[in-house]
């Protein structure tokens, strides 16, 4: 039924367990406001020819009014419009209700990027959700106001700076979904797009998609310092799992070429120019720094770019990625 019911629907899949419940309310609204649209505008189009002035005959008196009537056209729609709100109110409620028992994830939302972080410490940019399982998102914003928006699962809400914001959902299907930032936050708005992986909770509802289970998965992610499997990797590999996980490569390419900080790649060891900054050594110290304290070395009245991944970013972490960015010169 569902999958009958997918491939004639327009929106997106329907993969959660709002969903069905959010299009049927928007069907039910929509229907029923195209059914009086059609019936008040034919019936307008009607009166208008029935009744118009003809050439020679004198205009008829009409009552003045039909109680009945009167009453039915009000009646009936007020009780419409209470049952659409009825409707509406409850699933609200359902859905600002977070069960106690719902798996918690914190959201940080910043210009422009999602993380999100799990009880085990594991750091992730895309969602990572087992199938089947509440989750509760427990949001906050680095700087202005985003909208955490999964159009599969038929919910959005905003992301307000200074304050924490909820939501919560349970994903019925395996699979991999599409998550927006839903609410203008400035140039790279657009860009502020990630993914939600609902992985399978026992090996047995794996898909060739997802084949991963969500413990296997947090278990490689709540150590980026280890690979599948719990083995110990490189530190340059790891270091690069962390630049993922952290996204660095939005403003410091890996390839030498111009972004908006430093490239990782050919300026380790040496003097680099630096906006805002004047001459600096990139020696491990100075990496360090950066992530830690990218403010230390600012002059007065330059606006600072980098954000302070302080608390975020374990002291093993910045060795990987030190490591790693030698790796690469
Ligand atoms: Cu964040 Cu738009």
């Amino acid at each position: 039924m569902t999958q009958f019911w997918n491939s004639i629907n327009p929106f997106p899949g329907q993969h959660s367990t709002f969903a069905s419940n959010v299009d049927a309310i928007f069907y039910f609204t929509f229907w029923l406001s195209a059914f009086f649209f059609v019936a008040i505008v034919g019936f307008m189009i009607y009166f208008v020819v029935k009744y118009r002035r003809i050439e020679g005959q004198e205009p008829e008196t009409s009552p003045s009014h039909n109680t009945t009537i009167e009453v039915a056209w009000s009646v009936i729609p007020g009780f419409l419009v209470l049952g659409i709100f009825w409707w509406g109110f409850t699933g609200y409620v359902d859905m600002r209700s977070p069960p106690s028992e719902a798996y918690e994830v914190n959201v940080i939302a910043s210009m422009w990027q999602w993380q999100f972080k799990y009880p085990t410490g594991a750091i992730a940019k895309e969602l990572h959700i087992p199938v089947k399982t509440p989750v509760k998102l427990i949001m906050q914003s680095k700087d202005v106001l985003h909208s955490l928006y999964i159009p599969s699962f038929r919910t959005k809400q905003d992301v307000v700076p200074g304050r924490y914001s909820g939501m919560w959902f349970e994903a019925t299907d395996v699979g991999v979904y599409n998550l927006f930032c839903a609410e203008y936050c400035g140039q790279k708005h657009s860009d502020m797009i990630t993914k939600v992986v609902v992985h399978p909770v026992t090996a047995e509802d794996a898909t060739d998609e997802v084949k991963e289970t969500f413990d296997a998965w947090m278990e490689v992610a709540a150590d980026p310092l280890k690979g599948p499997g719990g083995v110990v990797i490189p530190l340059e590999e790891a270091g690069k799992n962390i630049v993922e996980i952290f996204q660095c490569a939005q403003c410091h390419s890996i390839d030498g070429s111009k972004k908006v900080g430093p490239s990782f790649k050919g300026n380790f060891g040496k003097e680099v120019e630096i906006a805002g900054q004047g001459k600096v050594l990139m020696d491990e110290n100075y990496i360090r720094e950066s992530i830690l304290e990218p403010t230390a070395k600012i002059r007065l009245g330059y606006e600072p770019k980098m954000p302070s991944f302080k608390g975020q970013m374990k002291d093993e972490w910045i060795d990987a990625v030190i490591a790693y960015i030698k790796s690469i010169q």
